[in-house]
């Protein structure tokens, strides 16, 4: 069955290889370089306090793939670029093990980043942009109850291309 965990640092090098991979290379790495990323993935991981909260997807205790949530208000241009309202969090996933794509895990990804995201920040609205092309990313939203906001180029990603930014609505009172 499918869990999340904080990633550490030791989870780096899997992350690494992960990156590698065409399916995960082609929306993860379209405008970056797999050291960049993992470099900056080390120092949140290491921060004491990172503002991005990463964690490790397991099936059975073994590590598939990884995601990360955070506070658009703590990227006050990045949530301005979104029209991200007060108190919504962001998500970024990814299933690294090409075994596991196209089973159903991303959905229960979703579902379990959202319900971990939400114990820190209760009821939190949840706003996230694929790459417009990413069916299958934006698939999983879709099945999780996020609607599609808007199809269009956010000023704040490094390339011009259209995100489709889709909305998990707050829960109860908005925070
Ligand atoms: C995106 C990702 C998390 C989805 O997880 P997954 O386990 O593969 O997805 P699921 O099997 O739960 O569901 C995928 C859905 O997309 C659909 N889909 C997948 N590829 C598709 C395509 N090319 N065209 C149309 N639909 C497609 C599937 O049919 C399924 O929908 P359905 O259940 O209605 O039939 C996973 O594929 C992944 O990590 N990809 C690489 C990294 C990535 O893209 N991360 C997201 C960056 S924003």
């Amino acid at each position: 069955m499918l869990r999340l965990r904080p990633m550490t640092s030791d989870d780096l090098p899997v992350v690494r290889g992960w990156l590698d991979l065409p399916h995960v290379a082609r929306w993860w790495l379209a405008d970056t370089t797999a050291e960049a990323e993992i470099a900056k993935t080390r120092r949140r991981v290491a921060g004491p306090r990172s503002a991005t909260i990463l964690l490790m997807a397991t099936w059975d205790d073994v590590p598939i793939g990884w995601c990360q949530w955070y506070r658009w208000a703590d990227y006050p241009a990045d949530a301005a670029a979104m029209d991200a309202r007060d108190g919504e969090v962001g998500i970024d996933y990814a299933i690294g093990d090409p075994a596991f794509v196209g089973r159903g895990v991303g959905t229960a990804l979703i579902a379990a980043l959202v319900a971990w995201a939400r114990q820190a920040r209760p009821g939190a609205g949840v706003l996230t942009d694929p790459d417009a092309a990413n069916t299958a990313s934006r698939r999983v939203l879709e099945k999780n109850g996020f609607t599609l906001v808007a199809v269009r180029p956010v000023e704040t990603e490094p390339a011009d291309r259209p995100m489709a930014i889709y909305r998990l609505p707050a829960v109860g009172p908005e925070r």
